[in-house]
């Protein structure tokens, strides 16, 4: 398997990549597909990585830039996905670790909106005052790189379609 910047050949295996891994978690909105076009279209993604096995698009990692009330520098991961057929090998670990050392050379932190018990094992967390509106605060994650404590609301690309001031 290789973890890869994606290429122009490989969006339309990006977009079923994601559309098939979304379709079997209960919170997802069926828009994350288009969130990563809207992302690439608007030149905002800062990664996107995918997973190769056998010359196919099996994993996908997106990252876009945020703030945490005013501050910048923040790297926001998702939609992250892994083919329904190849999960549990170990391909969402290496995308992450991969976006991870990534944005480590260049950002303050990495935050993200998904289950704790998951993100947890990479070090992500939630703090005291992290919020996105109308997601309970559990959800709502961050791994700040210098161990500061991350506090404000995360504001997300407005490719994500949430209403806030971006
Ligand atoms: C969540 C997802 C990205 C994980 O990718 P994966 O390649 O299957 O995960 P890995 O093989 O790297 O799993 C690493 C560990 O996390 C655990 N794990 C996997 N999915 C998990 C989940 N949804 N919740 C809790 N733990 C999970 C695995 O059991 C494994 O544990 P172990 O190291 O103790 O064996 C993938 O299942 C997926 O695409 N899910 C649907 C979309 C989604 O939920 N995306 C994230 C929110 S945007």
């Amino acid at each position: 398997m290789l973890i890869r910047n994606e290429t122009p050949a490989d969006i339309p295996a990006i977009g079923r990549v994601v559309t098939e891994a979304m379709l079997l978690l209960a919170q997802a909105t069926g828009t994350e597909a288009r969130i990563v076009e809207k992302l690439r279209a608007d030149g905002a993604l800062a990664l996107s990585l995918v997973a190769e096995d056998g010359g196919e698009v099996i994993g996908h990692l997106a990252a876009s830039a945020a703030r945490i009330g005013a501050q910048e520098g923040w790297g926001l991961i998702g939609p992250l996905a892994v083919l329904p057929s190849r999960r549990l090998q170990g391909i969402g670990t290496a995308l992450m670790a991969e976006a991870l050392r990534r944005l480590r050379a260049t950002g303050r932190g990495a935050a993200l909106v998904g289950d704790p018990g998951y993100y947890g094992r990479f070090g992500f967390r939630a703090y005291p005052g992290l919020s996105v509106a109308g997601c309970p605060p559990e959800v709502v994650q961050a791994l700040p790189f210098d161990g500061s404590a991350p506090c404000g609301e995360l504001i997300h690309h407005p490719a994500f379609g949430l209403d806030q001031q971006a």
